[in-house]
């Protein structure tokens, strides 16, 4: 599998293994192995997914070594602020047995116990994460949910290098997209398949068709060919299988504009990074 050079001169396998919603540790660890097993060498998790103890132990059953895995990980809502800050990234340490992260992300800009401050925070928050960066206990710092006006309003020694977003052919802020690519940010893609609630458009069903590919192959390649990440989440060894499959065909490019076609106003699933109830 390719991989894209973060601002770092990190690189990051360009599709990443998916977790949100495995919640069941046993479950957790199985899909992780599997998908350790098949190939994936990203794995994409957050403190708030609750399966960062089930990750480590898949990263560690798997015998590959840590080297040969990019590890994400997220700071919760829970925690912002320079302590606080690391205090909750050496406990995300601990469950996931290793001493570092490849790329360590703000996980929302605003949540609603701190949405009063948040900005200070951030930057608080975000001077913490570059201080764990010098120490070379992440190699790559992002935020995730961040628009153009949060990136904006925080002041960073090291530039922000990915901003993770929701991202599929229902929903795409070509804004934040076109602002972050220009600023030399990677964008990252969560529920890149519209959380399997857009596999049954027609339109994608014919072009699925066209292609003897399945639609969530076309929605994966659809974000790779927008030079995107995808982070595509399964528990099915199946589909695990399916979403790594996607390197034998291309979307012509017509195909991408009818792909952007399919662009709603209400097309968002996850919630507003301005407005998240958390
Ligand atoms: P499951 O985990 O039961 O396999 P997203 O990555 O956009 O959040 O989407 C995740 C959802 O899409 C999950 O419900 C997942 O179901 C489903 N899914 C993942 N891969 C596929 C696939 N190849 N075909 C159909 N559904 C899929």
């Amino acid at each position: 599998m390719k991989q894209i050079k973060l601002r770092e001169n990190v690189f990051i396998p360009e599709i990443g293994f998916g977790t949100w919603k495995l919640e069941d540790q046993e479950l957790a660890k199985n899909s992780v192995l599997f998908a350790l097993q098949l190939g994936y060498r990203h794995i994409d998790t957050a403190m708030s997914y609750g399966n960062e103890e089930a990750i480590g132990q898949a990263i560690k059953e798997s015998g590959i070594p840590r080297s040969e895995i990019f590890l994400t990980t997220k700071l919760s809502n829970d925690f912002r602020g320079r302590d606080a800050t690391f205090r909750a990234f050496e406990q995300s340490l601990q469950r996931l047995q290793t001493d570092y992260v490849d790329l360590f992300l703000i996980h929302w800009p605003s949540p609603k116990k701190y949405r009063d401050h948040y900005k200070e925070l951030n930057n608080e928050t975000y001077k913490a994460m570059e201080e764990l960066y010098f120490l070379g206990k992440i190699k790559a710092l992002g935020v995730s949910n961040f628009l153009i006006h949060h990136l904006e309003e925080l002041s960073t020694q090291v530039p922000v290098s990915v901003n993770q977003i929701e991202f599929h052919p229902y929903f795409t802020d070509w804004e934040t997209i076109e602002y972050c690519q220009k600023h030399n940010m990677t964008i990252e893609a969560y529920s890149p398949l519209g959380r399997g609630q857009i596999l049954k458009d027609p339109v994608i069903i014919k072009m699925a068709e066209k292609y003897q590919k399945s639609t969530a192959q076309i929605c994966i390649k659809y974000a790779l060919q927008n030079n995107i990440v995808p982070l595509p989440k399964s528990q099915t060894t199946k589909r695990i299988q399916e979403n790594l499959n996607v390197f034998d065909f291309e979307i012509s490019e017509e195909d991408i504009q009818i792909l952007k076609s399919l662009n709603k106003d209400d097309g968002k699933i996850g919630s507003h990074p301005d407005y998240a109830d958390f």
